[in-house]
This record gives C-alpha cells, sequence and structure tokens, in this order.
C-alpha cells in the first residue's frame, strides 16, 4: 500500500506543506493562493444528515476528534430544520470547534438530498457519509480515507455483510428487509457489494463531481444512487464494520423504507422518460378510483343511499385519499402539516375538480365525433391525470410549504 498522504500534521501542529509524502489530490498541489497559504481547508469532510439527534452531537464531534486525531478534517452537519432545534447545538459547538459546520435546511427534507447538499458544501477532496446515531464508528471513516488516498479505490464502503451479520442496531423486519432490497439491487448493479444499501461510505471527491447532476436523490439510498447514476463500472472497496446500536433519539426509517426504494428502482429504470413522482401519482391515483367504486358501492348499494349522493360521498373521499397519499410518499420531501395541510387539500380539490371537467369534456367531445368510447375515455383520464399531476406539483406541493 502507497503511504498515504492525509495523515500529515494537522493544522494544529506543522503546517502541511512541509509534510515529505506525495501529494496525490489536487488540494494538496493546489496554488490559488501561492505558496503561503497558512491556512488549507480540511482534505476529508464528513457529511452527518440530522432530524432530531441532538443529544448525538457531541457524542459524534468526540468520537470524530478521537479517531481523526492526525487528520485534518471538518464535520458538515446537514440539519432539516429539525424540531428538537439540532442546528442550534450544531452551531454552539461549531463556535468552540473549527472543524464543525452546519448546513440548516428550510422547508425540505430527505436523507439523500441533505446529504447532497452537504457534499456540495464542501472543497475536501475526500467526503465520507455517515450517520449522526454513533451507528457508524469513526474509526472505520479512518481507514476508508487511507484506502482512498493510497489510490486503492475511488469509494469505499462500510459492509455489515462481509463478517457475517454485523447488525445489533436492527430490528429483525429491517434486517431481512435491508437484505430483501440488497439481491434486488444486484439485478442493476454492476458492482459486486455485499451491503449496496449501506450509507456509511467514503469516495473522492471527483466522483461525486462526477455524477452530481444525475442522481435521483429520491431514497434514503445515496450509495445506490451514486453507483447506478455513474454508468460504468466504479472502483469500489468494502470493509467490514458492526453497525452499532443508536446512542440517543429514534430511527426514522421504519415505515416509508419500501416505498422510496422501489421509487429509486423505478426512476433509475424509466426516469428518464418519465418522471417518478407521475409514476407513483398515477399509481396513487389508480389506487384512489379503486376506493372511489368501494365507497359508491357500499354507500348506494349497502346503505340505500341515493346515487347522487353517493357519489358525491365516494368523490369526497377519494380526493382525500389521494391527497393524503401523495401527501406522504409522492411528495414526502415536502410534505404539508398542520393548517397547510388543510389548505393544501383544498388546493388539491380544485386543481382536480378542473381535471375531472376536462376528462369528462375531452372524452365528451371525442366520442360525440365518433371516436370509440374506450379510446375517448382513455384519453380524458391521461389528459385528467398530467393536469392533475402538473398542476398540483406546482399549486399544491410546488411552493415552500
Ligand atoms: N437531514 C436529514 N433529513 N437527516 C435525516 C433525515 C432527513 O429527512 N432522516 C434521517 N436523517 C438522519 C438521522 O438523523 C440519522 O443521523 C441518519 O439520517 C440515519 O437515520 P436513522 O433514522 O438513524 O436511520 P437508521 O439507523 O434506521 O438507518 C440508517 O442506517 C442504515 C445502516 O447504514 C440509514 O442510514 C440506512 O440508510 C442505512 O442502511
Ligand atoms: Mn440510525
Amino acid at each position: 500500500m502507497a503511504s498515504p498522504t492525509v495523515l500529515c500534521p494537522t493544522r494544529e501542529s506543522e503546517p502541511r506543506s512541509s509534510s515529505n509524502a506525495p501529494p496525490v489530490s489536487d488540494h494538496a498541489n493546489h496554488s490559488l493562493l501561492g505558496d503561503n497559504a497558512s491556512n488549507p481547508g480540511p482534505v476529508l469532510s464528513i457529511i452527518i444528515p440530522t432530524f432530531n439527534e441532538r443529544d448525538n452531537i457531541n457524542l459524534v464531534v468526540d468520537a470524530l476528534s478521537n479517531a481523526l486525531h492526525d487528520i485534518d478534517w471538518e464535520a458538515i452537519f446537514v440539519d432539516d430544520d429539525s424540531p428538537d432545534n439540532t442546528a442550534s447545538v450544531v452551531r454552539q459547538i461549531g463556535l468552540k470547534h473549527a472543524r464543525v459546520r452546519c448546513v440548516h435546511r428550510i422547508g425540505r427534507r430527505g436523507l439523500s438530498a441533505a446529504c447532497v447538499e452537504g457534499m456540495l458544501t464542501s472543497s475536501a477532496p475526500y467526503l465520507a457519509l455517515m450517520d449522526g446515531d454513533l451507528q457508524h464508528d469513526p474509526a472505520v471513516v479512518r481507514r476508508m480515507v487511507e484506502i482512498l488516498d493510497a489510490g486503492e479505490a475511488e469509494l469505499v464502503v462500510g459492509s455489515r455483510y462481509i463478517n457475517g451479520d454485523d447488525c445489533d442496531g436492527l430490528s429483525k423486519t429491517r434486517h431481512q428487509l435491508s437484505r430483501f432490497a440488497a439481491r434486488l439491487s444486484r439485478l442493476v448493479l454492476s458492482e459486486r457489494l455485499t451491503d449496496p444499501m449501506s450509507n456509511f461510505f467514503a469516495l473522492r471527491q471527483e466522483l461525486f463531481h462526477e455524477v452530481v447532476r444525475g442522481l435521483s436523490k429520491l431514497s434514503f439510498k445515496i450509495l445506490l444512487d451514486i453507483l447506478l447514476t455513474a454508468r460504468r463500472r466504479v472502483r469500489v472497496r468494502e470493509i467490514p464494520y458492526v453497525l452499532g446500536i443508536r446512542k440517543a433519539g429514534q430511527s426514522k426509517f421504519e415505515a416509508q423504507v419500501a416505498w422510496e426504494y422501489v421509487m429509486l428502482l423505478i426512476d433509475k429504470v424509466v426516469g428518464r422518460y418519465i418522471p417518478v413522482r407521475f409514476v407513483a401519482f398515477s399509481a396513487i391515483g389508480a389506487t384512489g378510483a379503486g376506493v372511489h367504486l368501494a365507497t359508491l358501492a357500499v354507500a348506494y348499494r349497502a346503505l340505500g343511499v341515493d346515487f347522487v349522493t353517493s357519489a358525491v360521498v365516494a368523490t369526497a373521499v377519494s380526493i382525500v385519499f389521494n391527497y393524503t397519499l401523495n401527501n406522504a410518499l409522492t411528495y414526502r420531501d415536502r410534505r404539508r402539516h398542520g393548517m397547510k395541510w388543510l389548505t393544501g387539500l383544498c388546493s388539491f380539490a380544485i386543481v382536480c375538480s378542473i381535471g375531472a371537467a376536462a376528462n369528462v369534456g375531452l372524452a365528451a367531445y371525442l366520442f360525440n365525433q365518433r371516436a370509440d368510447w374506450l379510446l375517448a375515455a382513455v384519453a380524458g383520464v391521461l389528459v385528467g391525470a398530467v393536469w392533475n399531476y402538473s398542476a398540483t406539483s406546482f399549486y399544491t406541493w410546488g411552493r415552500s410549504s
């Protein structure tokens, strides 16, 4: 193994320029500030997405300081405006600790998007991703960076599955789901990985910038997103780690895991032709039609309510059903809460009524023009669906809520 170049003296001790090790990164070579640059930036940025992790921040920073004491690192916490004020805890620590920074995102949610935003703020040649609850061991980050720096890989993944199943920190269902998802991903992935679901990895900055514009950022599986976007075989190494037990707070991933994962895979397959949100919106719409018919059947046939009232009730139920699911799943990252949930429902209902009118109007027009009844109906449904999707994505979920 070539001698690592990141393990040079840190800012506190000797300046890095006096290191004898051959520089491998642009960072070490850059001459923008001339040779007298006395305070070069960090060589390693550790991106830590957080949502309600206030009690873990200090522990994470301490653990990183211990593990990386001779590396010039920085920690970039990317917080999605956690209600527990994680961001202000990070800023407090940042006041005393020059290596700690906070990217505070307002009005947005999403693990992958947060990670990407954090990585975009870094100028370091090496980037690492780590959870903010100490389930990932910072000592492993060090090993990852050594491998990158020795030029042995472009991407180093921490795997829970190299040494059997090192997953104390995962519930049984999550564990089975994780293994199943890993198998599924092997169908589309050219690299052989034991743990493509890992969110604990490090990569060269060049690789990140090569793929960043193509990333879906949909699910929380950013590693898979990066590998599938690269469209070439990436030089990957896996190293084992033991997934620890979360220190404080709760996991955010019990419910939506499977949905987001499927969305990511669909996006990678058809995303170039059809927006994946449209696929989700239409699937929910189709289910909503089933809910509409079922409600109508119950009201009209079983309860004996008159047909028009039954139809009105069924329409209202299916609108609330569609809105709720789209808000929770399709637009999970822009979810509306509280009063904004209600105003969103109103705008959704208005848009969809216009969509329904367009649907019926077009179908009736085509039918009158002697088009086949099925063709006329399908054309009406398609135009209605495209309208509903485009208009609600703008009016209901488009503005920051
Ligand atoms: N900024 C931001 N926005 N951070 C988030 C969000 C979000 O919407 N959701 C979760 N996080 C942060 C959490 O605060 C935590 O630091 C990290 O992302 C992981 O979230 P957990 O809730 O602890 O996830 P988990 O432990 O169930 O699963 C994690 O570990 C697995 C093993 O590596 C995830 O990272 C999985 O993707 C991973 O497979
Ligand atoms: Mn966790």
